[in-house]
């Protein structure tokens, strides 16, 4: 069976807080995707509110049907948000402010009360509990220890081998199909523990095919290649639309 599929929907908040205005929605983004067969919608609400808004998890929590995934950092403010909120799944992540993007897995086994602490109270409110970690055994240890239903390995590091052309060849393809055994390492070490495995970050229509042949793998969650192809599939007729509201006048 085909791993199942959750878009992050970030980057179509990112463009509306660019101008802080209502358009694009990330409602109908959702329900877009929901309608092309995504089987959920993954949104990372960030400490520093740069994309998603709190206003958004809670309209998201009533309009998405299939399965709202939260990604949040370990912290008192998140879990009350998500308590509150209520997603069927929330992703711990690692934060820092000045970063881009998401920069790794989250340092389980060295936040570990912490963490399991969250991993708790999430759980106790019968919300479905994912740690985002990189491909390490210790990590998997940890998350496995820390009572996380699942693992989100971090592919950030194959997704950087991958990035260009010249890394389909020669060294580069040696590094990246390096990661991919540790990735599938990873996958078998934690269902061996019975954990579910997902994987994401930094993903791609070109780079996707070897991970997607790892059977433990049943969840990709995917952004910003996605919303970044969107834009050029709908690009022209974006224009031709703007063409013909300037041609009708009045
Ligand atoms: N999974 C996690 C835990 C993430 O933090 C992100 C980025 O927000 C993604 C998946 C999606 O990554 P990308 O936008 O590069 O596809």
């Amino acid at each position: 069976m085909s791993a199942k599929l959750n878009v992050n929907i970030d980057h179509v908040a990112t463009i509306r807080e660019a101008r802080k205005t209502i358009e694009p929605s990330i409602i109908t983004a959702a329900v877009i995707c929901e309608q092309a067969g995504a089987h959920g919608i993954t949104v990372h609400l960030r400490q520093d509110r740069r994309h998603i808004q709190d206003r958004d998890i809670e309209i998201l929590r009533e309009v998405v049907t299939t399965y709202l995934n939260v990604e949040m950092a370990a912290t008192e403010e998140m879990l009350a948000i998500a308590l509150k909120t209520k997603p069927d799944a929330v992703s711990l992540v690692p934060e820092s402010p000045n970063e881009i993007t998401t920069e790794g897995g989250l340092n389980v086994a060295g936040n570990f009360e912490n963490i399991k602490n969250v991993v708790e109270k999430l759980k106790a409110a019968g919300i479905f509990v994912s740690i985002f970690i990189d491909p390490d055994a210790e990590q998997i240890e940890a998350a496995h220890n820390a009572g996380a239903q699942q693992i989100e390995l971090c592919t950030a590091e194959y997704a950087e081998l991958t990035l260009s052309a010249r890394a389909a060849h020669g060294e580069g393809a040696q590094k990246a199909s390096a990661e991919i055994e540790r990735i599938k390492k990873a996958s078998a070490q934690a269902k061996s523990l019975g954990l579910i495995v997902a994987a994401g970050h930094g993903l791609t229509y070109r780079n996707i095919g070897a991970l997607a042949a790892i059977e433990e793998i049943t969840e990709f969650n995917i952004g910003h290649n996605i919303i970044s192809r969107a834009v050029f599939v709908g690009l022209s007729r974006a224009v031709e639309e703007m063409l013909t509201a300037i041609h009708q006048k009045g």
